[in-house]
């Protein structure tokens, strides 16, 4: 397989920054790519998805494509929609990937119930899967269920009664666990073709737990 060189969507996010830390720490080459925003500040290398050239440009030579962007109902008025966020931004990755030529590798962070869409948020999800499953390189997709921590908190009593009645696929995660498990999908580039939602996601967290745990008894040892 070769080398594994990720370009990372959303790398502002909640998720992206956890992503980019825990990429960082165990030294694997990643490319981070921030929006201009005005009120960020030192971003000589922003740029807009929109931009196509800079996006080909800078996805050239990576082999995988993490997308972490998303958005909310509450940020709307900042101007973000679940078109342009989620839909739009997919649009633009996906067709950059596959003018770069390099990319043998897709990988989205959807959300549970993407699979049967119900309201706009998945509708959007449905969409940006739909992408990226059409795209003709070779991807996988995440469904997780609530976030919890880095500021998210799920809804009080979800983790108790998802577990209670076996319901795997709504069951928190860990913004810790996600992060974890994306990275070693990324680095693994495995599975493939797969929707990682309920078992099949819990499957590769506890795959990626025991790979950080190998590695950090390789420090200590
Ligand atoms: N919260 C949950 O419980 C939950 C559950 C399942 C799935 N998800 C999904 O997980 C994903 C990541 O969540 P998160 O909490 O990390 O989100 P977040 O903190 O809101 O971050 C969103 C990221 O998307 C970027 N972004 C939004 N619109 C963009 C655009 N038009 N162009 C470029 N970048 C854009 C933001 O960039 P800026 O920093 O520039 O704004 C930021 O990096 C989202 O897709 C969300 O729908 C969330």
């Amino acid at each position: 397989m070769t080398a594994r060189a990720l370009f990372v969507a959303g790398s502002t996010g909640t998720v992206g920054r956890a992503f980019m830390r825990l990429a960082d720490a165990r030294g694997v080459d990643v490319v981070g790519h921030r929006r201009p925003r005005p009120d960020r500040p030192g971003g000589a290398d922003d740029f807009d998805l929109a931009d196509e050239a800079r996006l080909v440009a800078s996805m050239t030579g990576r082999t995988t494509v993490v997308q972490l962007i998303g958005t909310m109902r509450r940020r709307f008025g900042a101007g973000d929609t679940y078109e342009t966020s989620d839909i739009g931004t997919t649009r633009h990755l996906v067709a950059a990937a596959q003018r770069a030529g390099t990319v043998d590798h897709l990988m989205l962070l959807s959300s549970v119930g993407a699979g049967k869409p119900v309201g706009a948020y998945l509708r959007a999800k449905h969409e940006a899967e739909r992408l990226v499953t059409g795209s003709g390189i070779p991807w996988t997709i995440f469904r997780p269920s609530s976030f919890d921590g880095d500021g998210h908190r799920p809804p009080w009593g979800m983790a108790s009664l998802t577990r209670l009645f076996g319901l795997s696929a709504l069951r928190p995660i860990l913004v810790t666990e996600l992060t974890a498990a994306i990275l070693h999908v990324a680095t693994t580039r495995a599975p493939l073709g797969e929707i990682l939602e309920g078992a099949p996601l819990w499957r590769v967290v506890a795959a990626a737990r025991s790979d950080g745990d190998a590695q950090a008894g390789e420090h200590a040892g």
